[in-house]
């Protein structure tokens, strides 16, 4: 009997770990750490005793970092992905856009919810190390085995300079991408770019790994209302900010 029909054999759309490469020197330096310290702690004597317990608790931070890296990656993306794609009250006809959409997390799920006159377009820049196997390749995998293709754009672009013109979205989203534009000015410009090619009454959810504030007052200054920019770690399980925000129908102040 063909495997199939059990499910068995059929592949999953699979959406990477966050830095891998910082997630693996978190957890190796916490391991070797603690291993080393409890070992000197049985052998040792003295003062030494005294040093493997400081080495045995400091390895604990990156040991613990690392791990919730790690269930991040396992758990935490897909809770994530439906606690953001539940805030929005989907008609099934938006225009979407996932800005550092990597392996297509945001974007599937956003896509699941449209009609046939909606679409979510994904940009990205593939940077190797931000995302476990990055690259276009990888997500037109997963855009083909959630069979979202009719429903999905998906192009290489900067988050600093949107090809879109002006009021081109209902809904923009974005998960752990715009800390990794290093200059904050770069980053306010990212947020500036959000507000202009959101349409008078979308919306915008940006989540991040840092406090979301900076983004929250660059919205503002865009003409965006913030609803709120606050914690989400119960959520991710795992270090995690998000501004949620909106434009206004009527510009403020008119
Ligand atoms: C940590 S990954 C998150 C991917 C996806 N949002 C998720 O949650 O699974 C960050 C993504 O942002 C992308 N990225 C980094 N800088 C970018 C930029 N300036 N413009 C567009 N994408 C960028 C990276 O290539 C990567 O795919």
């Amino acid at each position: 009997m063909p495997s199939t029909i059990f499910g068995a054999g059929r592949r999953r759309a699979r959406y990477g770990f966050d830095a891998p490469g910082i997630m693996l020197k978190l957890l190796a330096a916490g391991a070797s750490g603690l291993a080393v310290g409890a070992g000197l702690f049985l052998l040792a004597e003295g003062r030494l005793v005294l040093l493997a317990g400081v080495l045995v608790a400091a390895s604990l931070v990156p040991l613990c970092l690392g791990l919730s890296m790690l269930v991040y990656g396992l758990l935490g993306k897909h809770r994530v992905r439906d606690h953001m794609i539940g805030l929005i009250a989907w008609r099934g006809d938006e225009q979407v856009l996932d800005i550092g959409t990597g392996r297509g997390l945001l974007l599937i799920g956003a896509a699941k919810r449209l009609g046939r006159r909606g679409q979510a377009t994904g940009i990205d820049v593939w940077r190797s190390e931000d995302l476990s196997d990055n690259s276009l390749d990888r997500l037109a995998e997963n855009v083909g085995l959630e069979g979202v293709e009719d429903n999905v754009a998906l192009l290489t672009q900067d988050a600093r300079q949107l090809s879109f013109p002006d009021a081109s979205f209902d809904v923009v989203l974005s998960l752990f991408c715009i800390h990794n534009i290093e200059s904050k000015a770069e980053q306010r410009q990212a947020c500036r770019e959000i507000a202009r090619v959101l349409k008078p009454g979308g919306r915008v959810l940006v989540g991040e790994w840092l406090p979301t504030h900076a983004y929250a007052e660059a919205f503002r200054e865009a003409g965006l209302r913030v609803n709120a920019s606050r914690s989400h770690f119960l959520t991710a399980l795992a270090l995690m900010w998000m501004v949620d925000a909106e434009k206004p129908r009527v510009p403020a102040g008119t």
